[in-house]
């Protein structure tokens, strides 16, 4: 059998290098690309490994574009830019040694025809890039969103509110638990804090599953926004409630955890499998419906919850992938969507119920406008400002509904870009 002269190279490397192209030339978001049988192969510390690296190097790839340009004489194909991102993120912005990786990925531009011819440049061009940054990495720029969202967020909030999103986008996002018991109890046991809002926060890393109180479904992962549209509603045991577009459950368990009667809906079979698996961990219980929204015809019901399908820019802080496998091509769409499923889970609810109308989107177009576009065409709902003592004025906007941003609560870690309103169905 011929030898084979190519050098090992390493795996993870290796796989981050594919992760990185899958999003950025294959326009696929990282979930998709790390349930692919190639990601599949690597063994469990190597999967983790790499999809940390992809995301650091997402995160930071527009500071790394910084610290490339001046050496770069034309802008080289995706592929290899995204192999000397990967480098200057792992020893400038991870602490790795520079040999060993600056040795490792020119190792790995040489394995394939296509990049092959790139190896020197990329050899030269990391390393000068990576004398320019180490050490300075925190001084420098922020890494800047891409153009297709800056610009409509700079109309929405402003130069100035801008940056603030992107600084808390390039920290990164904490760990947010919602627990069934006392906040402050289970912050103490798990070494975070309690927020305002009642959910945990631990600084990120480390399993999840290994954590005190996941075995016996004492809490469940939830950025603090996407828990707050529903901590602020008061739920009665008792309440009948609608959870419209469910998985993975997050909502659901927190009406369930009220005490309320919950059908739990979503399209998708398997999304709906994971609700189910979560309620089981936690021991709480709802009925659990596979149908699209606009199928729904049960109730009418105390509470509908729509957790609409949204652009999700509200979750750049954990998704930094995003920006770049999207490029606002489908928020027409979802605004329509949005549109038919809000008019469709009116007729959902009871008069004198509550429609809770939600998207972790940081355009105002799927928020603010919405709902008060929703209250132009249904004069038979009212918004009620959402009533919650750590709600901040500041987050209230005009037509009665609560805007949240990363950069919000930034010495706590921020949160998620989210959007929420409250409305009630007048009695007849
Ligand atoms: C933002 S997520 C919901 C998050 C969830 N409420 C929670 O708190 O954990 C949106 C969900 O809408 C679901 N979805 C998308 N299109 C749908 C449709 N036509 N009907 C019902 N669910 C849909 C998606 O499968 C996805 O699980």
């Amino acid at each position: 059998m011929a030898k084979s002269h190519k050098s090992p190279v390493n795996p993870v490397r290796q796989e981050a290098w594919r992760l990185l192209d899958g999003v950025v030339i294959g326009q696929t978001v990282l979930p998709d690309l790390l349930s692919m049988p190639q990601h599949q192969k690597l063994d469990p510390s190597e999967r983790a490994a790499a999809q940390r690296l992809a995301t650091a190097t997402l995160r930071f790839a527009d500071r790394a574009d910084w610290a490339l340009k001046p050496f770069l004489k034309k802008l080289p194909h995706d592929t290899i830019r995204n192999l000397l991102r990967l480098g200057v993120v792992e020893v400038c912005g991870e602490g790795a040694a520079a040999h060993g990786v600056v040795h490792d990925l020119v190792a790995l531009a040489g394995r394939s025809n296509r990049t092959a011819g790139h190896k020197g440049m990329v050899n030269a061009v990391l390393r000068r890039a990576i004398e320019k940054l180490e050490g300075n990495w925190d001084k420098a720029p922020i890494p800047k969103m891409q153009k297709w969202l800056r610009k409509p967020l700079a109309d929405a909030y402003g130069n100035s509110v801008l940056q603030g999103i992107e600084r808390a986008h390039s920290k990164g996002p904490a760990l947010d638990l919602t627990v069934k018991g006392d906040a402050s109890q289970w912050a103490e046991t798990l070494g975070g804090v309690a927020l305002a809002s009642g959910s945990v926060r631990l600084s990120s890393g480390g399993r999840v599953t290994g954590l005190p109180g996941f075995d016996d479904g004492q809490w469940w992962v939830q950025d603090a926004a996407s828990a707050m549209p529903l901590a602020s509603l008061a739920v009665t045991p008792g309440t009948t409630a609608l959870d419209l577009c469910a998985a993975p459950g997050g909502k659901a368990m927190q009406l369930a955890q009220a005490g309320a009667h919950v059908t739990a809906v979503d399209v998708s079979e398997p999304r709906m499998a994971r609700v189910q698996q979560n309620l089981d961990r936690v021991g709480l219980s709802a009925k659990t419906v596979i149908s699209d929204a606009l199928a729904v015809q049960d109730g009418p019901f105390d509470v509908v919850v729509l957790d609409a399908p949204c652009s999700a820019t509200g979750t750049i802080r954990r998704h930094p992938d995003l920006p770049f496998a999207r490029d606002g091509a489908e928020i027409g769409f979802l605004i329509e969507q949005q549109v038919a499923f809000l008019d469709h889970a009116a007729t959902l609810v009871r008069p004198g119920g509550t429609l809770v109308f939600c998207t972790c989107s940081l355009l105002p177009d799927e928020g603010e406008v919405q709902i008060s576009e929703f209250l132009t065409r249904h004069p038979e709902f009212s918004a009620v400002p959402p009533k919650a003592d750590w709600i901040e004025e500041s987050w209230r906007s005009d037509e009665g509904g609560v805007r949240l941003r990363p950069d919000f609560w930034a010495d706590a870690g921020g949160m998620d870009g989210f959007y929420f309103a409250h409305l009630i169905k007048a009695m007849p």
